[in-house]
């Protein structure tokens, strides 16, 4: 049978989860829609689906066993609430929430709920690339990797409203899970230099350098650049005792011609993480289908969202943000030990 979805947010990601749910893989249909702005919603609902007034409705509706949220990120706690008061699964697009306080709700109530619900949209964890990558460091052939270079680069972001504050509470989560999830280690302090200002994006405050200080005492640096010009280009190189391990250049053919010889750069991150996103929903549909989660956990968006405010204090002081996290709760140690399996 297949796990009835209802898809909260129906913009850009929205319509290509929903492509993916109802083109591409199998064990899912899309029941159900909602977006503030109706019409859309009605234009981006698959034949059959229904069109909800509201996220509440939606969420509470018995045609509806799991949820996918992508709204925009200040609506995602008290949707995320909503779902796990009534027990049901939820895939919730990055950033999980937009402040502590609310990571904090999300993961008392689903610890008092007492079982996994929500996965966060931390697409690179399921990366072939990224995956080859970790189990290269996991095999421990080269050491204890004691630096990350993670390079994010965005051709353009939209003018107005990707605002000065989204590099680093939007873009960096990425940067952050990946991190801690390649080197299996916690971000303890935040740094953030920035450089001369790119005439690219305007006004806006790019590009920027972050330091992730890991309670290892691994060091990461990442560079942020939304407004590169030249396409959407992920990199990234671990540096270890005995060697370094790399991201290899996105496959792509290599073309040669009078102009040279030169290889395609993604123009964005539906091109660069298709089928990272296609196993992502892949490993969701199977764990919602059984009422749970396995994938990025509430702990993991927690955790993007400190560094993701120590990152914005840093801009502020200039210095170095220390971060404390709260003592794990068992429930995210177990499924630690799930999603490595
Ligand atoms: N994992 C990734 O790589 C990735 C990539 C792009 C976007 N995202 C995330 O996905 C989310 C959506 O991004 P997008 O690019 O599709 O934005 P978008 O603006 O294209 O679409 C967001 C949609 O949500 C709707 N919406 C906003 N608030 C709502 C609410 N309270 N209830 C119902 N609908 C609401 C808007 O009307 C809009 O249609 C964001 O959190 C973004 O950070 C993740």
């Amino acid at each position: 049978m297949s796990l009835a979805v209802g898809v909260i947010g129906t913009g850009m990601i929205g319509q290509d989860h929903i492509r993916r749910l109802t083109r591409v893989l199998s064990g899912a249909e899309v029941v159900a829609v909602s977006d503030i702005d109706r019409t859309r919603a009605g234009q981006a609902a698959p034949a059959g689906a229904e069109v909800f007034d509201t996220p509440q409705a939606l969420i509470r509706s018995d045609k509806v066993q799991a949820v996918l949220i992508c709204s925009w990120g200040p609506a995602h706690e008290e949707q995320l609430l909503d779902c796990i008061s009534v027990g049901k699964p939820v895939f919730c697009e990055k950033p999980m929430v937009t402040s502590e306080a609310a990571a904090l709700k999300v993961i008392d109530a689903e610890v008092a709920f007492g079982r996994r619900l929500v996965q966060v949209g931390f697409m690179r964890r399921f990366d072939a690339d990224y995956r080859r990558l970790k189990a290269v460091i996991d095999g421990g052939t080269l050491g204890l990797p004691l630096m990350y270079y993670s390079k994010h680069r965005n051709a353009s972001v939209p003018e107005g409203l990707y605002t000065s504050d989204m590099p680093l509470n939007d873009t960096l989560v990425h940067d952050a899970d990946i991190s801690r999830w390649l080197l299996s280690d916690e971000i303890a302090s935040v740094e953030v230099r920035l450089p001369r200002r790119s005439r690219q994006g305007g006004e806006l405050r790019d590009p920027h350098l972050v330091l992730l200080h890991m309670a290892s005492g691994a060091i990461v640096d990442v560079e942020i650049s939304v407004n590169i010009a030249y396409g959407y280009d992920i990199r990234g190189e671990v540096s270890c005792e005995k060697g370094l391990a790399a991201l290899p250049n996105r496959p792509a053919p290599v073309v040669s011609d009078q102009f040279g010889i030169r290889q395609a750069i993604p123009e964005d991150w539906r091109e660069r993480f298709i089928e990272a996103y296609d196993q992502e929903f892949r490993e969701w549909i199977v764990a919602a289908g059984q009422g749970t989660a396995t994938g990025p956990s509430a702990w993991d968006g927690y955790a993007a969202t400190l560094v993701a405010d120590a990152a914005l204090r840093a801009v502020t002081s200039g210095g170095r943000e220390e971060i404390a996290m709260r003592d794990k709760p068992a429930l995210y140690d177990t499924a630690a030990k799930v999603a490595a399996a």
